[in-house]
């Protein structure tokens, strides 16, 4: 068969890897792609968020299944044009992925659907919203409803500090139309678990589970970044926790999806607090995370391309997708400056003498080749992924991945899993 991926990212990276290694795939093909997916894709110029041309392209590479990984497309519709031209895609439709696009459609779904959730107060009223306040207890958490590039969330310690955060987005727009609406909600407190699934519409399948460490600097630091690491598994996700959340949160928000009429078919990505009472859903992400995906791909043990079509024509059987042993760990090479400003072009080196290591990926989520050089094009440049029989091990190749890559200026976190391999609690 014939696989096209939609998007450039490590996500796609690691999307195009595992699709490529099914023994179903032929070919893929990768809209835009990057440098590294280059070496296993063909690349097509395309934009990713535009639905008309990502359906033509589709129909003139006849592709036999269309993957889309980020969330920007979903919203945009594009898994809804090529449904409509009779091609099967892999992703949710624009109205079922209004589940991560906005904060106070997938709190009334929760709700709907029984899933534990923290209570929250949503409207586009300045005024109501400092008086919805007063119901809440401090921390206060004030969220744009809709995508604001991961930056539309405030924790506040003080009413006068949320007050702020309430103006900064109805008033300002400091986000947009994302922050024209905002979504008051209460503060869970606990360590945060995310768990993936695979939905057909009617069933969710559990992939392995994955951390991500979000902030920028060592030991959770500084602003939030796209991410920048990850690893699998999580100590803390046992088996009896997943599938806690698979039967109390991830199943019942598919049936209540398929009952309003917006069946839900791609990954459902759940962010949670383990509370006192129980996990209680934080948001849920229509997509793979990035770069958990470039953790639980590598780690798992059937085609990736067989699960998706399953799961793109309805046809789900199991509740669990198999998982290797070996442990993932995936360090992130940043440029510097990122998540602020940052400059691009930067030349990579040392890759060669990573590529027969089989305890090393080294996927691209920023890069570019001009000249037959290899250069930094994003703020996140690498992912750079060890495998291993253990996290620690794990976290040892990718260290010694990451050290034997030069890019001028560039920057990791030295610190991932490093809570989970060595001691109690958790990253973010
Ligand atoms: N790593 C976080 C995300 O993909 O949203």
């Amino acid at each position: 068969m014939k696989v096209l991926v939609i998007g450039g990212g490590g996500r796609e990276h690691a999307l195009c890897w595992s699709l490529a290694r099914a023994p179903e795939v032929d070919e893929v093909v990768c809209a835009p792609g990057n440098a590294g997916i280059a070496r296993l894709a063909r690349c097509a110029h395309v934009k990713p968020e535009d639905p008309s041309a990502v359906r033509a392209l589709a129909e003139r590479e006849a592709a036999d299944l269309v993957v889309v990984g980020p969330e920007g497309p979903l919203v945009a519709g594009v898994a809804d044009a090529l449904r409509e031209a009779g091609i099967t895609v892999f992703g949710p439709s624009a109205a079922a992925a209004r589940l991560e696009g906005s904060k106070a459609f997938a709190k009334d779904v929760l709700h709907q659907a029984g899933v534990p959730t923290g209570a929250h107060w949503t409207g586009t009223d300045p005024d109501a919203a400092k008086e919805a306040l007063e119901g809440f207890a401090p921390p206060y958490v004030v969220k744009a409803d809709g995508l604001a590039a991961g930056k539309g969330v405030t924790v506040c310690d003080t009413r006068a500090e949320a007050h702020a955060a309430i103006d900064e987005a109805l008033l300002a727009r400091a986000f947009g139309e994302a922050g024209a609406r905002v979504v008051l909600e209460e503060h869970l407190a606990g360590p945060e678990l995310s768990v993936f699934a695979i939905s057909d519409g009617k069933r969710v399948a559990l992939l392995a589970p994955a951390q991500d460490h979000k902030r920028v600097g060592e030991g959770d630091t500084g602003p939030n970044t796209g991410g920048m690491g990850a690893y699998s598994p999580v100590p803390i996700a046992d088996d009896a926790l997943l599938e806690r959340v698979r039967r109390e949160a991830l199943q019942p928000t598919i049936e209540a999806m398929a009952a309003r009429g917006t069946p839900y078919q791609g990954v459902l990505y759940a962010g949670l607090v383990l509370t006192r009472e129980g996990p209680k859903v934080l948001e849920y992400n229509c997509r793979f995370g990035d770069p958990e995906a470039q953790v639980i791909l590598p780690r798992l043990a059937g085609s990736l391309a067989a699960t998706l079509r399953s799961a793109a024509r309805g046809r789900l059987s199991q509740t669990r997708l198999p998982t290797t042993d070996a442990a993932a760990v995936t360090v992130v090479l940043a440029a510097a400056g990122y998540p602020g400003r940052y400059e691009k072009g930067a030349r990579i080196r040392g890759l060669e003498s990573l590529a027969a290591r089989e305890d090393v990926l080294v996927f691209h989520a920023g890069t570019v080749k001009r000249e037959g050089q290899l250069l930094a094009d994003g703020g996140r440049i690498l992912a750079v992924t060890g495998l291993g029989a253990d996290l620690s091990a794990a976290r040892d190749a990718a260290y010694d991945a990451v050290d034997r890559i030069h890019v001028e200026g560039a920057f990791c976190r030295r610190d991932i899993a490093a809570q989970a391999i060595e001691g109690p609690g958790r990253a973010d």
